[in-house]
């Protein structure tokens, strides 16, 4: 395999999966209030969203079912949603007509997205771009997207949890670790075709900082003490003691 197919693979596996992200979609439009990630932790615990949106020009990176984009157009921001899978955006359009609410949906890759510089004040990924797309070339993308001073905020699996994963999907993480840190990037599974994107700390601040971002927030997913998940790569026992998730927070510079 090349390491330009994880485009290719992705698109075939999300259209694929589709059908199983369709319940989520359909409870998260209907949701007034954000709740993010494996945990659905609420945004009142959790604050993702940018505090000033009314207005704002949006963009969400991997956007699936495109709930995200849908909080953010019932704040008053104006967003567009890109994904790689039509499967997944048939699911978005059809919410769209049900709730009544109307943005973009581009059929697309986030690393290459089909907009002028300095399009947008926001880019927003949970688990899209995060994990699919190379960082190498999706945090350029974002960074050439967004205006001075914009607002760059993202959530991913940990890098702690893909270094206590065992080599499967289906698995939850040990309390051991099972893979080097160094040289972290590229990662595919035995269980199917999929390809994801993890790389150490460091080199995200080096990342985002090259493309023109300060880094503001880490902010390190505790989950509450009731918390429940349909996710099997995760316990709550393990998720209680490290952050198994993680959201970022970066501003293009002035
Ligand atoms: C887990 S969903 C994210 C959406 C939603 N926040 C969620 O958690 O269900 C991952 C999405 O990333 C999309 N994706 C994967 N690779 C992509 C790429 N290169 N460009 C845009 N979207 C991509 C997939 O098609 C899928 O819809």
């Amino acid at each position: 395999m090349n390491s330009e197919d994880h485009v290719a693979r992705n698109r075939e596996e999300w259209d694929g999966w589709a059908a199983d992200y369709v319940a989520t979609g359909e409870r998260n439009w209907a949701q007034d209030q954000p709740s993010w990630g494996v945990w659905d932790v609420p945004e009142s615990e959790l604050p993702l969203l940018p505090s000033e949106l009314e207005g704002r020009d949006a963009i969400e990176l991997g956007c699936g079912t495109a709930y995200v984009s849908a909080w953010l157009a019932r704040r008053g921001a104006r967003p567009v949603g890109i994904d790689n899978s039509e499967a997944q955006l048939a699911t978005a359009r059809r919410l769209q007509g049900e709730h009544g609410i109307d943005f973009p949906l581009i059929h697309g890759n986030a690393e290459q997205v089909p907009f002028p510089d300095a399009s947008f004040d926001i880019a927003i990924s949970e688990y899209g771009a995060s994990i699919w797309c190379d960082p190498y070339r999706w945090i350029p993308e974002a960074g050439r997207l967004l205006r001075p001073g914009g607002e760059l905020v993202f959530l991913v699996n940990s890098v702690l949890a893909m270094l206590c994963s065992p080599d499967t999907e289906e698995a939850p993480v040990e309390e051991r670790l099972h893979r080097p840190q160094f040289d972290l990037h590229r990662i595919e599974w035995p269980d199917d075709d999929s390809v994801e994107f993890h790389i150490p700390h460091g080199e995200m601040i080096a990342l985002l900082r090259r493309c023109g971002f300060e880094v503001e927030e880490l902010l390190e997913v505790r989950p509450p003490a009731d918390s429940t998940t349909r996710y099997p790569w995760i316990t709550l026992e393990w998720a209680r003691q490290w952050p198994c998730e993680e959201v970022w927070r970066a501003r293009k510079r002035s």
